[in-house]
């Protein structure tokens, strides 16, 4: 394996980051998942290329993509629809690693990707677009359950096909649980009324996006995640929402009010068949009414679970995600309140309710 352990990472914050020569390229980097994979290869010192499609539809992508580049990813632009072309570039690059984060819409879109892997045969791990449930175990109603049905198709093909893999089960992304938003954490917790959802009393692992990149990265390197599933199962970081609406109103100084959304309210929700807000609800439904991150054990040959793997690399806690959202709130009350000849230097969140938050905390 071409890699060497070093104490620190590009950032010198993360202990037993490994940096790689490995040629790694990753599909998705525009989009949520994808842009902390991506980043977290560039930080473990690996070449990293990142397929583009020509038509990046928002400045905001656009500026992730510059943000990359500039921090020496380099772009290839293509889609992988196109079996020859996606050759091509595993074969001229000498591509060694493959982690793909399309979203939902494109999952089989995985199936020419899997063909032009198989063809060059010179990629020596492949990470399909997971970074969610055990798709294999989870059992979320419709239209999730479509979803689930593509990327275990997706598996499927994978395992027949011969190609080196692992999937990464990561669970949740460590932020407010949001029944309707796709990326929760692009969303400041609530600051005015908890939705809690059944009894609450249901846990989940909620990862920051750094460690699902990070975490990913030691992943692909170690010959014991080889066509293995990797679960993320931090018990620092496993709550309910009771938890993490109490968690949250002490980072704020303040108690809010709780609504209840019941089991048949997310149903509901989930079969208005609303693309993609009705598969959010799908899922809500299947992690906090059935629980489906902690109703399983661990037992089947293919499991791995990551903080057994690397027990000596902390995960950031729920707390300080929370304290991060909570210094956001503070920092744009601070830019709120200079006068107007300072304006310029300051973007706002875009988020209303950061700034109804003002007055508490400032
Ligand atoms: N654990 C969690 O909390 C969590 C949260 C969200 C998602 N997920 C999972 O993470 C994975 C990624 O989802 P996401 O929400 O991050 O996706 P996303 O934000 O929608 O981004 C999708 C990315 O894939 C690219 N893409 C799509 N089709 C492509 C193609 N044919 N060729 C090249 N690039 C293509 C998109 O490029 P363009 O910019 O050109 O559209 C974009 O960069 C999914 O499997 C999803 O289920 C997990």
């Amino acid at each position: 394996m071409q890699n060497v352990m070093k104490s620190t990472n590009m950032n010198g914050s993360s202990p037993n980051v490994s940096e790689s020569t490995r040629r790694t390229l990753v599909i998705g980097s525009s989009g949520f998942i994808g842009r902390f994979v991506t980043e977290a290869s560039l930080d473990s010192g690996r070449p990293t290329y990142i397929l583009v499609r020509s038509s990046l539809n928002s400045p905001s992508k656009a500026s992730n993509i510059k943000f990359l580049q500039d921090k020496g990813a380099t772009i290839l632009y293509g889609s992988i629809t196109d079996k020859e072309f996606m050759e091509k570039v595993l074969r001229e690059y000498k591509i060694e690693v493959v982690i793909s984060a399309v979203g939902g819409e494109s999952i089989l879109d995985q199936f020419n990707l899997i063909q032009a892997i198989k063809n060059v045969e010179s990629v020596k791990r492949f990470l399909p677009s997971e970074f969610g449930h055990d798709i294999d175990r989870a059992d979320p109603v419709e239209p999730g359950l479509t979803m689930y049905n593509q990327k275990r198709k997706i598996r499927r093909h994978i395992e027949e096909s011969g190609i080196p893999y692992t999937y990464i089960c990561c669970n949740s992304i460590a932020a407010w649980p949001y029944h309707d938003n796709t990326h929760p954490a692009d969303v400041l917790p609530p600051l005015d009324r908890f939705q809690i959802y059944g009894d609450g009393s249901v846990k989940a692992y909620f990862v920051a996006g750094t460690d699902i990149g990070k975490f990913t990265m030691m992943s692909i390197e170690d010959d014991r995640t080889l066509n293995k599933t990797v679960h993320f199962q931090p018990p620092s970081n496993l709550l309910n929402m009771n938890e993490m609406a109490a968690l949250w109103e002490e980072k704020i100084g303040r108690i809010l009010p709780r609504v209840t959304i019941t089991e048949e309210d997310l149903l509901q929700r989930a079969q208005e068949m609303r693309i993609p807000q009705s598969v959010v609800a799908a899922l809500t439904h299947d992690i906090f009414i059935n629980g489906c991150q902690i109703n399983f054990s661990l037992d089947k040959p293919g499991d791995v679970e990551v903080c057994s793997l690397y027990p000596d690399t902390p995960f950031r806690t729920i707390h300080e995600c929370f304290e991060d959202f909570a210094k956001k709130i503070k920092e744009n009350a601070k830019a709120v309140s200079k006068p107007a000849s300072n304006n310029a230097i300051f973007v706002p969140a875009a988020k209303p309710e950061a700034l109804a938050i003002t007055a508490i905390c400032t």
